[in-house]
């Protein structure tokens, strides 16, 4: 691993590319190239986090409407301490870290047990993990910080045991609910891979809940939400030449009852061309056409449980809110 900062207590490090250069380069066009081309049109959701993205999601967070990151917040503020008996002195692994305010409700819990422990924060961005890590360790002057820049598939194909009696890998704010159905499975494959027997794993979900409740959190009435979706054309022209026009298509999130997930698109307003010059590539979009340009499936508890079981990840205790809006389900790994 490659170091970018090192300290006594404070280390940054770069993960190993899962790909030779070349791959990368192919695998980056032929995610959009692949999506536009399908049927209906897709834009994969990574497209959505330039700074300016990251910047509207924060903004997203804060929402009256968008209720997951509080009532996340809440349940971890009334249970943090017993999860912190439950596992004892560990290293804690976050997955996703970006600048998140619930780690520090973690981190306060397991400070509290005075017995040591280590936070281990992975996330694409150099920049959000390096500010946050040194924001920390002002905070917390005796917490030891390893960060690690890489994807999750990176961290959980690279991530060596641990010297800490356990390890607690935690993957807060639902994301997981923006991953396909395959990607849910392989990314549990891998988790239940990395860890050892007795290891922890901390997932939070968002639940199944009346559709106007889901559909108001992804159409605020300030339009926060239009503007990250529509953000990402503006992304995608910067780093592709492109010629999308944010002005000829608009937002539309919808909650698809069958599948149990909110799917927003890009509708657009008029018959044009798409041209992303870097990608050598040209689309035809009919008026009317929607662009899917990410899933958020919502979870039920006892089917979670059973997924997870069926991974060797026993839920060791089920965590939820009193609307039943959103569970953390702490799990323990069993082989
Ligand atoms: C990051 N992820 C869990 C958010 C969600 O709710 O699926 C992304 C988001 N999209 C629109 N609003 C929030």
């Amino acid at each position: 691993m490659l170091t970018q900062l090192q300290t006594d207590q404070l280390k940054i490090e770069y993960l190993q590319p899962i790909e030779t250069a070349k791959e990368t380069e192919n695998s980056f066009d032929q995610d959009i190239k692949k999506g536009l081309n399908e049927c209906p049109k897709k834009i994969p959701s990574k497209y959505f986090y330039d700074d300016q993205g990251s910047q509207l999601f924060e903004q997203i967070c804060e929402l009256p409407e968008y209720y997951p990151t509080r009532t996340e917040a809440s349940i971890l503020r009334q249970y943090v301490e017993e999860i912190a008996q439950i596992t004892g002195t560990c290293e804690l692994v976050e997955l996703g870290s970006g600048s998140s305010t619930k780690t520090r409700l973690l981190l306060d819990a397991y400070d509290k047990q005075n017995d040591g422990f280590k936070y281990m924060p992975i996330d694409v961005s150099a920049g959000i993990l390096k500010e946050s890590a040194l924001q920390l360790q002002q905070e917390y002057s005796s917490l030891e910080i390893q960060g690690l820049v890489g994807t999750y598939h990176q961290a959980l194909t690279q991530l060596t045991p641990t010297a800490w009696p356990a390890r607690m890998i935690f993957f807060l704010g639902s994301s997981i609910g923006n991953f396909s159905e395959t990607d849910y499975d392989n990314f549990l494959n891998k988790i239940a891979h990395v860890l050892e027997k007795g290891d922890y794993f901390l997932l939070g979900i968002d639940l199944q809940k009346p559709k106007s409740i889901l559909e108001a959190a992804y159409n605020d009435s300030q339009g926060v939400t239009a503007a990250f979706n529509l953000n990402m054309l503006a992304h995608l022209n910067h780093q592709f030449e492109g010629n999308f026009d944010v002005n000829c298509f608009y937002h539309q999130a919808i909650y698809n009852e069958e599948k149990k997930q909110i799917e927003m698109y890009l509708v657009s307003e008029k018959e044009q061309e798409i041209v992303l010059k870097n990608l050598d590539l040209k689309v035809n979009v009919k008026k009317g056409e929607r662009i899917l340009t990410e899933i958020s499936r919502k979870f039920d508890v006892e089917e979670t449980r059973d997924k997870l079981e069926s991974k060797d990840l026993n839920p060791v205790k089920v965590f939820t809110d009193e609307n039943n809006w959103f569970a953390l389900i702490l799990c323990q790994a069993c082989k």
